[in-house]
C-alpha cells in the first residue's frame, strides 16, 4: 500500500487539509518525514508535545503501564488516575478532578457542571453563559457555541441556548452583559487560537469581581495555556486570579490524549452520581503518561527554562524582524508566542508556515495574521537557534514572493 497525501483524499473525511509532508519519526524537538527530511518542531502538535517527541520519561511510563493494565471502566477506579488526580489537586487551587479525553470534552464537562450548579442552587433562570469573541473552546456543539467564532458553530441547526459573547479585555462590555441570571463566564487566560491575545491584569481581576458580585462561576479554559506553557504550571497562577473551574488537556498528556476538569469540593458535588461520564476518561495508559508529564514539567528547572527560552525566541524573532520587517509585534507569554504580521502581510500567515515546512521548520498560525510558536518546553537552545535560522530563510522567501 502506498501511504501518501493522495490516500488522505481517498479515505478521509475532508474536514482537514493537511500538508503533503507525512512525519514518521520524532525525537526531542526534531521530526523526520517519509523521505528522511528533518524538521525543527516549533509547533509541538499545537501546544501538545510539551516535552518534545518520545521523551524518555513518557515512553517509560507508557511502556510500564502498557504491560500492567490498559483499560477498566469507570465502574472501577485505577491507580494512575488516582495518583494523577492527587498531584493535580496538590499543585492547584482544586480539590476534585474529572477526567476526559480532550480539551473539548473537559470544557463540555465544565459547562454542564456550571449549569447544574446554578440550577441546583438558584433555579432555572440562572443559565446564561458569557464567553468572549475570538475565544476557542473545542468542537462539540456546546463548546463550539461558547467559542467566540460563529463561523465554527453556524450551519449545524439550532444551537445550545443562552450563550452570549463579549469582547476580550473590555470590562465595561462584560459589566453591561452580566447579571444575576449569569451562570458562568468562560475564558482563556490568554487567547490562543484567536490570535495570541494576553489579558490585561485589570481585566482578569475585574472579571473575577463581576463573577463574585453576580454569583457566577469563573471557568478558565487552560487547554492551551496549561501545564507549563506560559512559564507557570497554570496561567492563572501568574495572573493572581483563581477560577472556580479550570480545564486542562493538550500538554497534560504530552501527546497522549487526555483532558481534565478540576474544581472545588463545593462545586464538584453538583456533578452527582450518574450526571456525567465518559468511557475512556481516566484511562490508565493516559493517566500514567500524564503523571510522568506533570512530574517532569512541574519543576523549577522546566518552568524557569520556559521563561529563559521565551527570551531567546523573542530576541531571535526581533532580529529577523529588524532585517525583514514582517511583524508589527511579538506577543504572548512563555512558549505561547505570536508574531503579528504588519499591514503588508495581512492574511498571509499561512505562507510563512508553508515556506517554513520547505525550509525544515514547523510553525503554526493563529488566525490569518499571526504566526504562532508553541514548541517543546524543553527544546534545547541550539535547536531554537537552528530552527530560527531556517525560519529566517522562510521569511526571506515570503518577502521575496511578495515583493
Ligand atoms: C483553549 C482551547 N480550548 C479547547 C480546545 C479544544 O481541545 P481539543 O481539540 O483537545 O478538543 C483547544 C484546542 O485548540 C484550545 O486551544
Amino acid at each position: 500500500m502506498t501511504i501518501n497525501r493522495e490516500l488522505f483524499d481517498q479515505v478521509m473525511v475532508p474536514n482537514y487539509s493537511p500538508s503533503a509532508v507525512i512525519p514518521v519519526k520524532g525525537e526531542g524537538a526534531r521530526v523526520w518525514d517519509q523521505n528522511d527530511k528533518e524538521y525543527i518542531d516549533f509547533a509541538g502538535g499545537i501546544a501538545v508535545n510539551c516535552l518534545g517527541h518520545c521523551h524518555p520519561a513518557l515512553v517509560a511510563a507508557l511502556k510500564e503501564q502498557g504491560e500492567k493494565i490498559w483499560h477498566l471502566s469507570n465502574v472501577m477506579t485505577n491507580e494512575p488516575a488516582l495518583r494523577l488526580a492527587k498531584k493535580l489537586t496538590d499543585a492547584t487551587f482544586a480539590d476534585k478532578v474529572y477526567f476526559a479525553n480532550s480539551g473539548a470534552e473537559a470544557n463540555e464537562a465544565a459547562l454542564k457542571l456550571a449549569r447544574r450548579w446554578a440550577l441546583d442552587k438558584f433555579g432555572e433562570h440562572k443559565s446564561q453563559i458569557i464567553a468572549f469573541n475570538k475565544g476557542f473552546h473545542g468542537r462539540t456543539f456546546f463548546t463550539v457555541t461558547v467559542g467566540g467564532q460563529a463561523a465554527y458553530s453556524d450551519g449545524f441547526g439550532p444551537k445550545p441556548g443562552d450563550v452570549v459573547h463579549s469582547d476580550y479585555n473590555d470590562l465595561a462590555a462584560l459589566e453591561a452583559l452580566i447579571s444575576d441570571n449569569t451562570c458562568a463566564v468562560m475564558m482563556e487566560p490568554l487567547q490562543g487560537e484567536g490570535g495570541i491575545i494576553s489579558p490585561e491584569a485589570d481585566f482578569v481581576k475585574g472579571v473575577r469581581e463581576l463573577c463574585d458580585k453576580h454569583n457566577a462561576l469563573l471557568i478558565f479554559d487552560e487547554v492551551q495555556t496549561g501545564v507549563g506553557r506560559t512559564g507557570d504550571l497554570y496561567a492563572y497562577q501568574g495572573l493572581g486570579v483563581t477560577p472556580d473551574i479550570l480545564t486542562t488537556a493538550k500538554a497534560l498528556g504530552g501527546g497522549f490524549p487526555i483532558g481534565a476538569m478540576i474544581t472545588t469540593t463545593e462545586i464538584a458535588k453538583h456533578l452527582k452520581i450518574g450526571t456525567h461520564g465518559s468511557t475512556y476518561g481516566g484511562n490508565p495508559l493516559a493517566c500514567a503518561v500524564a503523571e510522568a508529564a506533570l512530574d517532569t514539567v512541574n519543576t523549577p528547572e522546566v518552568l524557569n527554562g520556559v521563561k529563559a527560552k521565551e527570551a531567546l525566541f523573542r530576541e531571535l524573532l526581533n532580529e529577523i524582524n529588524e532585517k525583514h520587517q514582517v511583524f508589527s509585534e511579538i506577543r504572548g507569554k512563555g512558549l505561547l508566542l505570536g508574531g503579528v504580521l504588519n499591514d503588508k502581510y495581512q492574511g498571509k500567515a499561512k505562507e510563512f508556515l508553508v515556506e517554513g515546512i520547505n525550509q525544515g521548520v514547523m510553525s503554526l498560525v493563529a488566525g490569518a495574521n499571526v504566526v504562532r510558536f508553541t514548541p517543546s518546553l524543553v527544546i534545547p537552545d541550539a535547536d531554537i537557534r537552528e530552527g530560527m535560522a531556517r525560519f529566517e530563510a522562510a521569511v526571506a522567501k515570503v518577502v521575496a514572493n511578495n515583493a
